[in-house]
């Protein structure tokens, strides 16, 4: 990790200044540098250790619940994932990026996705998967490791030029008579030409550039089977979903509570996630649990991302992707970087804009 000495570098000018270092905020540092500007982030915490640490990685661009007003962006994203891996693949990081596909176990006998499967064709895909009485379909839908991803964009940054500075949260941004921007940290003060606050759930805390983001908590955990298993599907049911990872854990998730930054980890909830992947893949009950967590989605009041122009003139914000964050990178990337430079992006972001909270 890149920390500068605050007290050195006060008076450096850059281009842009982000807010967050998550992938949100790293997917569009390297865009930027990719145009030629000198950009720094700041992370009020340890970087690409918020929500992006915490994400599942199913790139569910179809998923039924997703709103309608951001198919276009999910699906126009999740094209762009391949892309945006291999963009990554020079930081030597081992990004896990796999395309097997997802199971969706529905209550529906007419799945409106996918492909229908009987209870044959299933267990010769997944043999260790239950139906538990549920209709299932297959859906092609991609996932990634978002840790692995994370770490690839935060050393790809680095080798790129990006400044990062570490553990230092951006308290406000001031327009200067000379038109630049200010930026306050609790250790400094920098001047940019613009800002863009991408500190997910936090980005309420930035004064002067805030927006009604808000943390929606989720519980996770990680399982290892003791016993030679195969599950190489990602498995959505009504109760949880369940994400192998090439490692040969899964990844089981999540709740979604309405509790602010409440970051304990209750022990009824995990065990509730277990017995739900249990449900369906019985193997599961004897396996060892290597990791309980939670994360805080970055929320917004009407569950939209949050994008455009906000607070004094050339700071934007890019936040609120909910449920998506991972999805939406590198076409959030892309968008901020048009409005930044001023073009019009290649997709309608007007339902997503901050002046909807005005
Ligand atoms: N994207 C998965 C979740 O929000 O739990």
């Amino acid at each position: 990790m890149f920390v500068l000495d605050t007290a050195l570098h006060s008076t450096i000018h850059f281009d842009v200044i982000i807010a967050g270092a998550g992938i949100i905020g790293l997917s569009l540092a390297l865009e930027l540098r990719r145009e030629g500007l000198a950009v720094a982030i700041f992370d009020a915490a340890e970087p690409g250790h918020g929500a992006s640490h915490a994400a599942a990685g199913m790139l569910a661009a179809r998923d039924p619940e997703m709103p309608k007003a951001l198919l276009p962006l999910t699906i126009a994203s999740a094209e762009m994932f391949p892309d945006f891996v291999h963009s990554l693949k020079s930081s030597g990081v081992d990004i896990d990026f796999q395309q097997h596909g997802t199971l969706v176990f529905h209550e529906s006998e007419n799945p409106s996705i996918g492909i229908r499967l009987n209870e044959v064709e299933l267990c010769c895909i997944e043999p260790e998967l239950i139906m538990n009485g549920n209709a299932v379909s297959l859906l092609v839908e991609d996932v990634v490791d978002p840790r692995s991803l994370t770490m690839a964009a935060m050393v790809s940054a680095f080798r790129a030029g990006i400044t990062l500075f570490a553990f230092e949260a951006i308290q406000s941004v001031l327009r200067k008579e000379d038109s630049s921007l200010e930026v306050v940290t609790e250790k400094g003060r920098y001047r940019t030409h613009k800002f863009v606050n991408c500190a997910g759930a936090w980005a309420n805390e930035v004064t002067d550039v805030n927006v009604p983001a808000r943390p929606i908590k989720g519980h996770m955990i990680s399982l290892k089977s003791k016993h030679p298993f195969s599950l190489r599907h990602v498995v959505r049911t009504p109760e949880a979903y369940m994400v192998p990872r090439k490692n040969g854990s899964i990844v089981i998730g999540a709740t979604v509570e309405d509790v602010g930054f409440d970051a304990s980890v209750d022990p009824a909830t995990i065990e509730q996630l277990w017995s739900s992947a249990v449900k369906y893949v019985p193997e599961l009950r004897g396996a060892e649990m290597t990791e309980s967590w939670i994360g805080f989605r970055p929320g917004s009041p009407d569950k939209l991302p949050i994008m455009g122009a906000t607070g004094p003139e050339d700071c934007f914000v890019a936040t609120g992707h909910y449920r998506n964050g991972i999805l939406l990178a590198p076409l959030t990337a892309k968008i901020m970087v048009d409005l930044l430079l001023h073009k019009e992006p290649s997709i309608d972001i007007s339902a997503f804009s901050p002046q909807r909270f005005k």
